[in-house]
């Protein structure tokens, strides 16, 4: 990401999560305070150039209005599924290891505009909260929480960082972060955005830094994803609208590898969920046409 460049895919995340809360049913995952974090004239701004791809895409298609164009587009090009899906999957594993292990820190790492603190005060006294992101996405989002009058949870830190410039232990051991104390991560909707060697390294340092037992879940796009003739059109779609966002994906792994390159870091794969997974436990029997993405995966990774 460029130095001064506010994060236009957390943004959208944020976009797509408030969409499902509001206007889906059964929900996923229901963030209804994702909308709020963004200006009437963004969420306009988002649904007119939602609906302009899909004119553009299907220009024989009959559709009844806006409403119905943009509903199209979410269930069927963008990639709100994933948007959705991973967040009620770290948000769930995080409260089972709360329950089940006593973890007190929850790491949200390139937060974006994540709402958890905001939307989760009934966690506040078992948890500290610890948002790192990027310097001019976490400022516009810091500045955005005060133009709405929100009063910051007493649980929440942000920490800014550079992923590509910075180390997380230095930039986390600057804040109220424990390092003794059970820890939960989530990296979620980032890791194909950076090169190859800073993820690793990034997970290399959290492996050195934080207790055993600390879990992390990450989200991460397989090999095919890179490969013409395998990628699939709606990622081949959103390939080019983060390319064009100045956010190009770049970064891929092989499901099968993945355990054993976690291993050589000190860390243990406990989960590895392939799309036919994903797709089982969250999209089955759905009546929409919301369904798990074709190349992403959801690793749950515990430090040994
Ligand atoms: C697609 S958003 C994901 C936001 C949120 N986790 C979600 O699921 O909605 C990508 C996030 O990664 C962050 N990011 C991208 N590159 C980064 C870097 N080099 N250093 C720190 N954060 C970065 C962006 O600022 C942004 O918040």
């Amino acid at each position: 990401m460029k130095k001064d460049q506010v994060s236009l895919t957390a943004m959208m995340a944020a976009y797509e999560r408030g969409y499902h809360a509001k206007y889906d049913d059964p929900k996923i995952f229901n963030d209804f305070l994702a909308f709020e974090l963004l200006l009437q004239r963004e969420r306009t701004a988002f649904a007119q150039q939602f609906t302009k791809i899909v004119e553009n895409c299907f220009p024989a298609k009959k559709f009844s209005g806006q409403e119905d164009a943009l509903s199209f587009f979410m269930q069927n090009m963008s990639s709100t599924s994933d948007m959705i899906s991973r967040a009620r999957y770290a948000e769930d594993n995080l409260e089972e290891t709360v329950k089940k292990q006593g973890v007190q820190q929850y790491l949200i790492l390139g937060a974006g505009l994540d709402t958890f603190a905001f939307r989760r005060p009934d966690m506040g006294n078992q948890l500290r909260v610890f948002e790192v992101d990027h310097p001019a996405t976490q400022l516009s989002k810091r500045q955005r929480i005060a133009e709405l009058g929100w009063d910051n949870p007493l649980n929440l830190n942000f920490v800014p960082i550079d992923f590509t410039k910075d180390n997380l232990e230095t930039a986390i051991k600057r804040s109220f972060y424990d390092s003794n104390a059970l820890t939960f991560i989530s990296w979620l909707g980032v890791t194909y955005y950076l090169p190859r060697d800073t993820v690793f390294a990034t997970l290399r340092t959290i492996a050195d830094s934080v207790p055993k037992g600390s879990s992390i879940i990450f989200d991460y796009y397989d090999a095919d994803t890179f490969v013409p003739e395998k990628v699939a059109s709606r990622m081949q779609g959103w390939k080019q609208y983060t390319k064009q966002a100045g956010e190009p994906i770049i970064t891929g792994f092989e499901a099968s590898n993945l355990a054993i390159d976690l291993a050589s870091l000190g860390l243990r794969l406990r989960e590895n969920l392939s799309p036919s997974e994903i797709e089982e436990r969250y999209f089955q029997g759905r009546t929409d046409n919301y369904h798990a993405t074709e190349h992403t995966h959801y690793a749950w990774v515990v430090v040994e």
